[in-house]
Order: C-alpha cells, then sequence, then structure tokens
C-alpha cells in the first residue's frame, strides 16, 4: 500500500515493481486486474503503469466530477493516443473546439425525434439475417453469433446513416476491425523501442486499414454526390469549419466517417451477443420476455413507439450492458490538479473510468456477478446514484450514438425472440478473457437457432386481445 505523504491525501493503490509498477498485472489480465484494485483498495485506487500515475475512478460523485461538473479539466490524454492511430482527428479522439464543433454537426441525426428514421433499415436487415437463420435451421447450421451481429450493425450503420448498401464489403470491413483492435492495443511489443523508419508487421497492417477505408470513403462520397442520400453524409458534406468558413476536408470526413463505424458497430454487435446469450442461458428470463413480445407485438413488425413500450425487454438489455458493458474502459488526463473523492489528483495524471468495474460494485449491486433484470424497475433505478451505471459514459462526451444503439438493440432482440429461441452449442468456455477495446466473447460464439412455431406468437396475440397482425417475413401470421 502505498504511504500518505504530509498534508496530502494519497489514494491507495498498489505498490508495483520498481519502474514498471502494476504493468506486469495490467497486461496479465487487465479486467481482473481492475476489478481486483476496486475489491483491495476501494473506489478511489493510484496505480503506477511504467511512467504514468493512473487512477481508478469508481465513487459515483467522483466519476460525475470528472465526466460532468468539472469535465473541461479532463482531456483524452496519452492513453487515447492509440485511438488516433486509426481514426485520426474525429469525435472519439479530439477535445476542445474542433470536437465541439464535429460534435454539433453529427449530433443532429443522433437525437431522440432523428433516430426512429433508422427503423426501415433496421427491420429490413434483421428480416433478412432471420431468413437466412431460418435456412441454416432447416440444414442444421449452426449460427456464429458475433459474426452475424456485427455483420447486421454494419449494415444497419451503412444503410440508415449513409445509405449505403454495404452488402459485398461486410466481410472485409469485419475483418478490418479485428485488425483495427490488434494494431491500436497490440499487447507485449514496446512500438516505441522500434526505429521509425523499420518496416514492421503493425505499420503493414495500419496501411492496410487505411486502404480498405478509403475505398469505403470514397464509396459512400461517390454515392451521396449521385444520390445526395444519407443523412450523416448529408450533414458532413454540408459542413464548415467554424474558424476558415471552408467546407470540411476529404480527411475531416473520412476520419468522423472511421470513427462513427468504429465506435458505432462493434459496440452495438458485443451487447447484442452477450444480450442473446443471457437470454438463452436464462429461462425465466426468456418466458417474461415472450410475454411482453407476444403481448406488445404479437407476430407484427416492431415500430420505434413499440420499442418504447417493451419495458422488460429494455430491463433485460439494460442488465446485460451492466454486466457486460462492450466498451468496459475509458481514460482521461488531468490538465490541472484536482481532488476526488478527497484524494489528491496531481496534474498529468491519468484517470480510468470503467463502466465494468463499476457496475461490479458490490455497494450498488448485490451479487453482481448474476444476471439480473429486476435491477433496472423504475424503484430499483431511483435507489442507486446515477453514475453507478454508465454503459454509454456522461456528460458532454456521452456516447453520441446511445440512443440508436438501444433503439437497435430493443428491436433486434425482440425481433429475433418472435420468431427464435437460441440455444448456445458448448464449447469453449463462455467469457471475455483480458479484453482489449471492447468486452467481445473471447471464443467464437455458435449458437443453434430453433424456429418457433408462427402459429404460436399470434395464438398469444388474439389471447392479449391484439388483432390479428400480418407477419413481417411472408408467412401467415
Ligand atoms: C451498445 C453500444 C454502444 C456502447 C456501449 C457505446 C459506448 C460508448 C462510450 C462509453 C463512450 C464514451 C467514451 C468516453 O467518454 O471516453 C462512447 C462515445 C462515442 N460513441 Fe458510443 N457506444 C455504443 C454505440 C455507439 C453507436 C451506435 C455510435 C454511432 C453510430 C457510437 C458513436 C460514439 C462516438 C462518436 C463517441 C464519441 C463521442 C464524443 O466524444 O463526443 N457509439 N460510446
Amino acid at each position: 500500500m502505498t504511504t500518505v505523504r504530509t498534508g496530502r491525501r494519497v489514494a491507495p493503490g498498489p505498490k508495483g515493481a520498481p519502474l514498471l509498477g502494476s504493468l506486469g498485472s495490467w497486461k496479465r489480465n487487465t479486467a481482473d486486474f481492475l476489478l481486483g484494485l476496486q475489491r483491495d483498495y476501494g473506489e478511489i485506487v493510484r496505480m503506477r503503469l511504467g511512467p504514468m500515475t493512473v487512477y481508478q475512478v469508481t465513487e459515483p460523485d467522483a466519476v460525475r466530477r470528472v465526466l460532468v461538473q468539472n469535465h473541461g479539466n479532463y482531456v483524452r490524454g496519452p492513453l487515447y493516443e492509440q485511438f488516433g492511430v486509426v481514426m485520426g482527428k474525429g469525435l472519439l479522439t479530439t477535445d476542445g473546439e474542433f470536437w465541439r464543433a464535429h460534435r454539433r454537426t453529427v449530433q443532429p441525426v443522433f437525437l431522440r425525434n432523428a433516430v426512429p428514421d433508422i427503423m426501415p433499415n433496421l427491420v429490413e436487415a434483421t428480416g433478412r439475417m432471420l431468413d437466412e437463420w431460418e435456412r441454416k435451421a432447416a440444414a442444421n447450421e449452426p449460427v456464429d453469433l458475433m459474426t452475424d451481429m456485427l455483420k447486421l450493425t454494419l449494415v444497419t450503420l451503412s444503410g440508415s446513416l449513409f445509405a449505403h448498401d454495404i452488402g459485398p464489403f461486410t466481410e472485409e470491413l469485419k475483418d478490418t476491425v479485428d485488425d483495427v483492435v490488434t494494431v491500436m492495443f497490440r499487447r507485449g511489443v514496446p512500438s516505441e523501442m522500434v526505429p521509425s523508419w523499420l518496416p514492421t508487421e503493425r505499420k503493414r497492417k495500419i496501411a492496410q486499414i487505411h486502404r480498405v477505408f478509403d475505398r469505403l470513403v470514397a464509396e459512400l462520397r461517390e454515392g451521396y454526390a449521385k444520390t445526395g442520400e444519407g443523412p450523416l453524409m448529408d450533414l458532413m458534406e454540408r459542413a464548415t469549419d467554424p474558424d476558415t468558413g471552408k467546407p470540411w476536408t476529404h480527411q475531416q470526413i473520412k476520419d468522423e466517417i472511421l470513427t462513427i463505424y468504429l465506435a458505432g458497430h462493434e459496440t452495438t454487435a458485443v451487447a447484442l451477443c452477450w444480450t442473446l446469450l443471457s437470454i438463452a442461458e436464462h429461462p425465466h428470463v426468456q418466458e417474461e420476455l415472450d410475454a411482453e413480445i407476444a403481448a406488445v407485438l404479437g407476430g407484427g413488425t416492431p415500430t420505434a413507439e413499440a420499442a418504447e413500450s417493451l419495458t422488460y425487454t429494455k430491463m433485460v438489455v439494460d442488465e446485460s450492458l451492466r454486466m457486460h458493458p462492450p466498451i468496459w474502459i475509458f481514460p482521461r488526463a488531468a490538465v490541472d490538479a484536482d481532488v476526488l473523492g478527497g484524494y489528491d489528483i496531481e496534474a498529468g495524471a491519468s484517470v480510468l473510468l470503467s463502466p465494468l468495474v463499476s457496475h461490479h460494485n458490490p455497494r450498488w449491486w448485490d451479487n453482481p456477478m448474476a444476471f439480473d433484470p429486476q435491477r433496472f424497475t423504475p424503484e430499483a433505478v431511483k435507489e442507486r446514484p446515477r453514475l453507478a451505471y454508465m454503459p454509454f459514459g456522461a456528460g458532454p462526451r456521452q456516447c453520441v450514438g446511445n440512443l440508436m444503439a438501444l433503439l437497435e438493440l430493443r428491436v433486434i432482440v425482440s425481433m429475433i425472440n418472435q420468431r427464435f429461441r437460441l440455444s448456445r452449442i458448448p464449447g469453449a468456455s463462455l467469457g471475455y478473457g483480458s479484453p482489449v477495446i471492447s468486452l467481445r466473447p473471447l471464443h467464437d460464439v455458435r449458437v443453434t437457432p430453433h424456429p418457433r412455431p408462427r402459429a404460436a406468437s399470434a395464438v398469444q396475440d388474439r389471447a392479449a386481445g391484439a388483432p390479428p397482425a400480418a407477419c413481417p417475413f411472408g408467412g401467415d401470421a
């Protein structure tokens, strides 16, 4: 334990090794290490990672100070720099006026009144995937859940924000995103020790990633030039720089497209994957979900308003985002010294916020390893401080796509449950290992989709007093 220096309150934390500090434990299994810090030292923990002083902050009032009340003092900092290698200068990686102007530009398509516009694309893409699952079920073929969720969120994002049919590009883009994760946070290679002129595997991969994304950006811009369609593309193509009054450069548009693709599709896919697995492994949750979906939707296509009425489905999604927050950790750097939870934070220190660690804090979550949607009844939510739960961050830098992600999750989960039961094919253990950026399942997750008799949902539908609805996927309701 670190000793308290006279006149200052130094947060407790591991002593670590000379020079490296706790870098060894961090690299062995970052999630386990950080969860252990909260257990052993509390909600504000000081550690050294090589030359950096880092604080893990999970105390809700202190989290509020970092993300909301004193957010101007907490910038992206060195731990975010790795993102810039691929994303350049986009919403996720920048601060100050540049960030503010970009956020103002893209925000309109992510607001509550605009998000329902994604519905036609979302319903269509999900329906197509489920038709394919029907074919797979008939042929006794398993579904690779993570792969299908990545494709689905990619198709939905491209269609609804860029009016672009990503179709043939999907596979390549999915693989490229996998590469992005490895190049941004490759473990064990101190890249700063390799001379900058030396060609490395990492540099080759980065160049390859940029070639793929350059093609994507060119396709999106050409498509827009021809049709004028795609709400997000439209905002960016018409945006001007507040300083110069000039239109955004190609680089600005490219960096923002990359940011939206990288921040938007994998996160939602990871959330879907865990939500569907949790439902499959908890039969009582499955039953309650069935009853709600039958009562609210029957066999009909979800609408954005109907999705709002799926209150239990929302609780299931919220609980899944608690247990498996896709962005499980994100950093800041303190510009000036500050005090958090009574402890000194020195200027220049890094601050780590971790939805995963906060969401497993036994002070707010009884038996945190158990999946229990009842934690999200309105009464239960009122009992907790708001920032004990933060799958989308908080404050001005809160996830710009949170409403879109939540709508996608509710709609896709309900459409899958209308037509299928999923059972996981036993194989490698289910877990996230030592996650890097997002909390993806460590191994491939294969499930068997069992088609539900279509009539069943119609019978439940009528029993619930709703008029018979047309089946959205072509069969008889
Ligand atoms: C379940 C799905 C998602 C999760 C869990 C998630 C989580 C997060 C979190 C925690 C942050 C804050 C990071 C920080 O403060 O440092 C963030 C920021 C961001 N997210 Fe999401 N996200 C999701 C979906 C999306 C979607 C669908 C989009 C866009 C289509 C998106 C775009 C962004 C962008 C651009 C930022 C940076 C915002 C800014 O700094 O102004 N995200 N996300």
